[in-house]
C-alpha cells in the first residue's frame, strides 16, 4: 500500500497510544484486553483497519489484534478505531506496528485462535516469492503461534497468489478445510466481513478467493 507521509505522524500515533501495543506488553493475549479465556484473533497486514474494527464490533467476546508494518498506514487504522469507539461494546481491539517476520516476538506459541490474512501484497516477481505472506516459511510461523485448534483464513482477489498459496499448502502436506474461488456467491458469505480492498475489488467484479487452514497435527 503506497501512501504519502502523513503530517504530524508522531503526534497522531501518540494520540492513539491507548489502543497501540508496545513491545513491553508481549506476549500479547486475551488477558490484555478482555476475559483471559476469550478467543484471540489476529489480522496480519490490516491496512486501514476496516476489517479489524468491524470484527471487534461484531465479536465483543473476542480479543482482536491487528498488525501492520507501515506506521503511516497504521495511523489510518488507529484513527478509524478511535472514531468508532462507540460502536464497540467491549474494549477488545488493539493494534501492533510490526512486521510479520517478528510475529513470534509478540505472540507466544499456541496462543492464537484465528489468524487472518486479507488481500496480502502479491509480490508478483519470482525473486520476491519469499516476501509473500503465504510463503511456506510464513505459514509455518503462523502455525507456531496458532493453537492446535486454531484457524488461518486467507482472502484475495489475486488468482496467481491464491494458486501459489495452494502450492505452498500442498508442499507442507496440508489440505484447506474450506475453499472457495467465489466467496461472495458462496455459503461462507453469511459471516463474511469485508475489508477495504475487498469492497474495492468486488465492486469491480473480481471474484474473491478464500481458504481456511488448520495447523498440522503433531
Ligand atoms: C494490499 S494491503 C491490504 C490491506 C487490508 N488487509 C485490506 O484487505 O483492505 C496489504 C497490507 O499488508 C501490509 N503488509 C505487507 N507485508 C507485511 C508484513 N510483512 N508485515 C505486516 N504487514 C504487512 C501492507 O503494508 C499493507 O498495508
Amino acid at each position: 500500500m503506497r501512501m504519502r507521509k502523513k503530517k504530524h505522524g508522531e503526534e497522531r500515533l501518540a494520540a492513539c497510544r491507548a489502543i497501540l501495543c508496545e513491545k513491553e506488553q508481549a506476549p500479547l493475549g486475551a488477558a490484555l484486553i478482555a476475559d483471559a479465556s476469550a478467543p484471540v484473533c489476529l489480522e496480519i497486514g490490516c491496512g486501514k483497519g476496516g476489517f479489524a474494527c468491524a470484527m471487534a464490533e461484531k465479536h465483543p467476546d473476542r480479543a482482536f489484534f491487528a498488525m501492520e508494518r507501515i506506521p503511516n498506514v497504521m495511523i489510518c487504522a488507529l484513527e478509524k478505531a478511535m472514531a468508532r469507539v462507540e460502536e464497540r461494546t467491549a474494549d477488545n481491539l488493539r493494534f501492533i506496528i510490526a512486521n510479520a517476520d517478528d510475529l513470534e516476538e509478540w505472540f507466544a506459541p499456541a496462543s492464537v485462535d484465528f489468524l487472518y490474512l486479507n488481500f496480502s501484497d502479491p509480490w508478483p516477481k519470482a525473486r520476491h516469492t519469499a516476501r509473500r505472506l503465504t510463503h511456506r516459511n510464513y505459514l509455518q510461523k503462523y502455525f507456531r503461534v496458532l493453537k492446535p485448534t486454531g484457524v488461518l483464513q486467507f482472502k484475495t482477489d489475486n488468482v496467481a497468489l491464491f494458486d501459489f498459496t495452494l502450492e505452498e499448502i500442498e508442499a507442507l502436506g496440508l489440505t484447506p478445510v474450506a475453499l472457495t474461488r467465489d466467496l461472495h456467491h458462496s455459503s461462507y458469505m453469511e459471516d463474511n466481513v469485508m475489508t477495504e480492498y475487498e469492497m474495492n475489488f468486488s465492486s469491480q467484479g473480481y471474484p474473491i478467493h478464500m481458504l481456511r487452514l488448520t495447523p498440522p497435527k503433531k
